[in-house]
């Protein structure tokens, strides 16, 4: 958070009215005189372990809130609470879940201004949305620490909400490739079986994931030496083709090995990296690594494998330098001695435990026990996760309770490992965190959990997604095809094809459920599949783009409908649709044995279908066709998309000739850009050494030109501009570049669709565009 100021400033765009008798408080947009708070509503108790504060708000149109499942985007005002307090749930109505951000974004009654109000608190906590519309907020501790954002639009919350708490990380351009990991593929031959198929089908494949079956007994930093023999060799020979590594990383660390024989753990010691129990032992909890010499028979239940396999496991203090260095050696020492990983996945980091509290439960007092418990899952705070009263730092030199350090862990273990496995690549490379606070875009991306192989988890993933937007998390995605249980082939391919358009976008599964990699169901999947990879990877340099834009100036990736069209109230409500950037609308199928969309198009724009470039021809709710092999895309006319031609991995696409998209609007112009950098170096923004074009049309004009804004360090030598795209254009007789005829062979105009494809046209993008036509 930026530091308190010293003085007021000269003029705001709120006021804060407060009367004594009797007390109220009133935060009010000073344009419109909209009252954004008023504290009259309710008392205001600040007791210790209970602090309560209610306020009337103008609208129920409210968003955020999280981490939570919410049946929709817009919240429901009905009495409904959430709570807050990070917590190893997987998505499953209404619960608290892996992380925390107590911060909404609020439409007010002109359906123009919006205003966000974070409160920053990391105590478990709930707030109730009641019909007034108001809010009450409980914590069990810190102070009442809230902050404003007064847009005016909801764009401009998020911009204004994330220069407070940190910008989303601009992950390398191969993040934005496609993904693929399953927990326990069980040997190296399976994994192998699977790459393959993605190879044999030309499916694009940018990352390959270790989870933790790889590791010896599901210890940190081992790999198994008889179920993944040669995982060294392999991961480099697999790098050679385009698809790198990431690795699963958990907090918890065995104590159970034998002296000597694990330095993780006896480092560990050494550098007291462990958090501590009332006692000042070292405090165990239980998780996945299991205990050395015992034989795990699967068939047992969960307690019974709890008790009898799982080693006793010490949680990493991370918040200490001692941690830090610690914790970064052993990322180090993983990669120069066993493989090479390019970027991180921390997991399990809320911290949860299978056992309560620790191995020796936990003493009974006012932590454990407060007087008021929040809306949260659990009989107990210490359900699944550490006692309560268990002793960490706060800052280097002070300590306090886990209490209230909860929900800080995940937040506090993330910047650290992200140094770390920047300091081991040497290179930009990412990290992605299941348990976040606010301010954890700023390092990392989110998966959101884990999720079910069911139909209403496609839609959810969307919310989840529109969430993690407005809390400054831009790296979002949910396991495709979905975690638990096994998937259906229809499931899947829907799931394949709005998972094409998360920013993270890694089909994933868990433990014993059947095969849902794309070759798994044959080849009309597997080609289906390769097909909207590939349609993600044309538009790859405009995701980049939009996450470039993310980290530079807050705006976000996946957006809602109601960020670009807010004075239109259809919008406020839509979550089975979403935007990349202003200009992308993606609407999927979330239904079974559904072969249409019913899809809204704002009336504010005109939209061109992204396959066929022809415009819609009107607006609002439109019924649309939708085969299984579809997913409807559309963009909105004004805008010019940045595209490059796919391939199966980054490695190659970022070597193709690239294009644009050209989509006018109403009054003919249209306006786009493109960043590029080497897509894997740390800092390439902070540094400038990047590359920027802005790109205008204009119909009038009947020109396309671009500017190059900024081109350091030599990362677009080789772009070349091939492919152009035109829509919304009434009829064509000559083109030229930079003055010189363009053969009529590099374009057709198609007078049915009104659109011009130009190929070929081999512009060097170093250099400024001067495309012009007649009619
Ligand atoms: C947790 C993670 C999941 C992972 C599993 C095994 O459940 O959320 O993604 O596969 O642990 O590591």
């Amino acid at each position: 958070m930026p530091a308190r100021p010293d003085k007021a400033p000269d003029s705001t765009n709120y006021e804060v009215k407060i009367t004594e008798k009797p007390f109220n408080a009133q935060v009010i947009r000073s344009s419109s005189k909209e009252i954004v708070w008023d504290l009259s509503i309710g008392p205001i108790q600040f007791e210790d372990q209970f602090l309560q504060l209610s306020t009337r708000l103008p609208s129920k149109s409210v968003f955020g809130f999280g981490e939570n499942e919410q049946p929709s985007f817009k919240h429901d005002f009905n009495w409904k609470s959430w709570g807050f307090f990070s917590r190893d749930q997987p998505p499953s109505n209404n619960g608290n879940m892996y992380g925390v951000h107590p911060f909404y974004m609020c439409l007010e009654r002109d359906n123009m201004n919006a205003h966000g109000v974070l409160l920053l608190n990391s105590n478990a906590m709930d707030v109730l949305l009641q019909p007034a519309p108001a809010l009450t907020y409980h914590t069990i501790g810190g102070v009442l620490d809230f902050y404003f954002f007064f847009g005016p639009s909801p764009e401009a919350v998020v911009q204004e909400y994330t220069s407070a708490i940190g910008r989303s990380y601009l992950p390398p351009y191969w993040a934005l490739g496609f993904q693929l990991s399953r927990y326990d593929y069980g040997t190296i031959e399976q994994v192998k079986t699977v790459i393959d198929g993605m190879r044999e089908y030309n499916i694009p494949h940018d990352i390959q994931y270790a989870d933790i079956d790889y590791m010896e007994r599901q210890l940190d930093f081992t790999v198994s030496a008889t179920r993944y023999a040669g995982f060294k060799e392999y991961v480099d020979q697999v790098k050679l083709e385009g698809t790198r590594y990431i690795t699963i990383l958990d907090p918890a660390i065995s104590g159970n090995e034998s002296v000597g024989t694990y330095p993780p753990y006896d480092e560990g010691v050494v550098m007291d990296v462990f958090i501590k129990d009332e006692q000042g032992e070292i405090a165990y909890g239980k998780v996945w690594p299991d205990y050395p010499n015992i034989t795990v028979d699967e068939s047992k239940d969960w307690d019974y494998q709890t008790e009898n396999y799982r080693a006793y496991a010490a949680f990493p203090d991370f918040l200490k330098s001692e941690t830090k260095t610690w914790w970064k050696k052993q990322i180090k020492d993983l990669y120069d001695n066993k493989f090479k990983f390019d970027g991180l996945w921390i997991d399990m980091n809320e911290p949860a435990s299978f056992v309560e509290g620790s191995v020796n439960g936990c003493s009974q007092n006012k932590w454990e026990l407060p007087p008021f418990k929040p809306a949260i899952y659990g009989p107990r705070l210490a359900d699944k996760t550490l006692c309560m009263s268990f002793q960490q730092h706060k800052t280097e030199t002070e300590m306090t309770t886990h209490y209230n350090m909860h929900s800080l862990y995940g937040w506090s273990q993330t910047p650290v490992t992200l140094e770390a496995v920047q300091e081991a690549t040497g290179k930009r490379s990412f990290v992605v965190t299941r348990s976040t606070y606010v301010g954890s875009g700023k390092y990392s991306g989110h998966w959101l959990g884990d999720n079910t192989s069911i139909w209403p988890h496609l839609h959810k993933s969307i919310i989840g997604m529109l969430d993690f937007s407005l809390f400054g998390v831009s790296y979002t995605g949910a396991d495709i095809c979905g975690f638990f249980e096994d998937t259906t082939e229809e499931l899947c391919a829907r799931w394949m094809q709005l998972g094409a358009f998360y920013p993270y976008s890694r089909n994933h599964n868990g433990k014993g459920w059947a095969r849902q990699d794309p070759p798994f169901f044959g080849a009309a999947f597997a080609n289906n599949s390769r097909d909207i990879l590939h349609v993600r990877y044309e538009l790859l340099p405009f995701l980049y783009t939009l996450h470039y834009e993310s980290n530079t100036k807050g705006s976000t990736v996946i957006r809602p409908l109601l960020h670009e069209f807010t004075s239109d109230v259809l919008t406020h409500t839509i979550d089975r649709q979403f935007l990349w950037g202003p200009s992308l609308l993606i609407s999927p199928v979330l239904d079974q044995g559904e072969v249409t969309v019913r899809a809204y198009f704002p009336e504010a724009s005109i939209w061109y279908d992204f396959f066929t470039g022809k415009r819609l021809e009107s607006g609002g709710y439109q019924v649309l066709d939708a085969p299984i092999e579809v997913i409807n895309l559309h963009v909105r006319g004004g805008y010019i998309l940045p595209t490059q031609m796919p391939d199966n991995s980054t490695m190659f696409s970022r070597l193709n000739p690239c294009g644009v998209i050209v989509a006018f609007d109403s009054d003919g112009n249209s306006e786009g850009n493109l960043f590029w950098d080497d897509g894997d170096s740390k800092d390439t923004v902070e540094n400038g050494a990047y590359y920027l074009a802005t790109y205008t049309a204009s119909k009038t004009e009947m020109s396309l030109t671009s500017t190059i804004d900024k081109n350091v360090g030599g990362s677009a030598d080789n772009l070349l501009l091939d492919n152009v795209k035109i829509w919304g254009i009434s009829s064509v007789s000559a083109i030229t570049l930079d003055g010189t005829t363009v053969p009529t062979s590099k374009y057709t105009y198609d007078s049915s669709a009104n659109t011009l494809v130009i190929t070929e046209l081999g512009h060097d993008m170093t250099k400024p565009l001067n495309l012009k036509w007649t009619h």
